[in-house]
């Protein structure tokens, strides 16, 4: 008789895409993009994980529009000519047994940032006007996200209507560039949130007010995509369960969020949290180990939808028993698979699921076979000879 896997190397059916496991890499910035085209830093980077045997590999927060960028390096899908660069990256992916997904963002009132490695703050309205895509932030509200950071202009009706279109647009370039998955960035203070938050949306309009008023950009945009996605493909959707700001946006209203997000066709909910001020009075969500776990197993059980659980989750044993207790359906990783690429071909040895290195590429995976035995029989007699070393 033999033993199922575990949960973690069982596959999960999101509408017409099976995937071979339950292991995500999450959304990672990176900066590399040349006039928001991939370049070869993203095959190399985005290659590798599905190398490292990830069944679902999620593209940076990838700009709807050049005013939307969170820095002046993104990928984009605002234009035709950066569908064939990312197309190259999905084919690579595809042809080594990984599937993959872009992350479709406005940055809003937080757009205009430096990388970390040069400091991570707001570029100045100067920088950004003089920049090849001059912008300007936009937000529900002109409030500023945090000191250093300049007010947003207020988006009028019209702006806000363009900007369910230009997502609409990149989805349609989505398809076109073979993606599997379409996420939603509706997380992180980013512009969709910023209008969700009652501490960055005073507008008294329909795009703001109660929470209705509120989630409706959210929906809108979830709307829309989902008519323009097609219907075999899945949407998911990153919420930042809780905003971080006092008195913001609440695990309560994701909950409601979550619920009306699924019924219009999301068919996943990534769970993370913060990210809407940059105030340094802000509540931070403390960052143990698995720290958003309970946000991904409050929706998923509140809000019965499939939920991706994210946030230092790095052990194989730990992301086992997420799932194992019905806290999440996908587990996805960021620096834990900066850290480790082949994450999940190490834990799926961890888990004891692969002893013959079949999940492997064939090409590695083959001569890893081989060393073992070799590796071994190394390991023992140099033991050996510690304990006796006059033999
Ligand atoms: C280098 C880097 C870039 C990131 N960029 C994005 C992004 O583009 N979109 C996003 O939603 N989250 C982004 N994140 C957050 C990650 O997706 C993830 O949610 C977070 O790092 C917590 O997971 P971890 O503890 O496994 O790293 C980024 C994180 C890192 C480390």
């Amino acid at each position: 008789m033999t033993t199922p896997d575990p949960l973690l190397f069982q596959p999960l059916k999101l509408r017409d895409l099976e995937l071979k496991n339950r292991i995500v890499i999450s959304p990672m910035c990176q900066h590399a993009a040349e006039a928001g085209r991939a370049t070869p830093w993203h095959m190399v980077h985005l290659g590798k994980f599905a190398l490292g045997g990830a069944a679902l590999i999620l593209t940076e927060s990838t700009a709807v529009d050049p005013r939307g960028r969170i820095g002046t390096a993104d990928l984009g899908l605002w234009d035709d000519s950066q569908i064939e660069p990312l197309k190259s990256v999905v084919d690579f992916v595809h042809a080594n047994d990984g599937a993959i997904g872009v992350q479709l963002a406005h940055a809003g009132r937080k757009s205009g940032s430096q990388p970390l490695w040069e400091g991570g703050a707001a570029l100045t309205d100067e920088v950004m006007q003089s920049d090849a895509e001059p912008w300007q932030r936009l937000g529900p509200s002109a409030l500023a996200a945090g000191p250093g950071w300049s007010a947003p202009r207020a988006m009028n009706a019209q702006e806000i209507e363009e900007v369910i279109q230009r997502f609409v647009d990149a989805t349609v370039r989505a398809d076109k560039a073979g993606f599997d998955v379409v996420e939603l960035h509706f997380g992180h203070g980013y512009l969709v949130a910023s209008f969700l938050s009652p501490n960055s949306n005073h507008r008294k309009d329909e795009w703001g007010g109660d929470l209705n008023g509120r989630m409706r950009l959210a929906l809108e945009v979830a709307s829309r995509v989902r008519d323009a996605w097609p219907a075999g493909k899945p949407l998911f959707a990153r919420l930042s369960a809780v905003d971080g700001s006092v008195d913001g946006w609440s695990l309560d209203d994701s909950v409601v969020l979550a619920r009306e997000l699924a019924q219009l066709g999301v068919d996943v909910i990534d769970c993370s949290s913060g990210g809407l001020t940059e105030e340094t009075r802000a509540l931070p969500v403390p960052r143990g180990l698995g720290f958003q776990v309970p946000f991904s197993e409050r929706i998923r059980h509140d809000a019965n939808v499939p939920t991706q659980a994210v946030g230092m989750i790095v052990d194989a044993s730990q992301a086992e028993a997420v799932l194992q207790e019905g806290k999440a359906d996908l587990i996805a990783l960021g620096r834990e698979a900066l850290f480790d690429p082949y994450w999940a071909h190490h834990a799926a040895t961890t888990l004891g699921v692969d002893p013959k290195y079949q999940r492997w590429p064939v090409r590695h995976g083959v001569w890893l076979a081989k060393r073992a035995p070799g590796l071994a029989r190394a390991r023992a007699q140099a033991a050996e000879q510690l304990v006796s070393p006059s033999n």
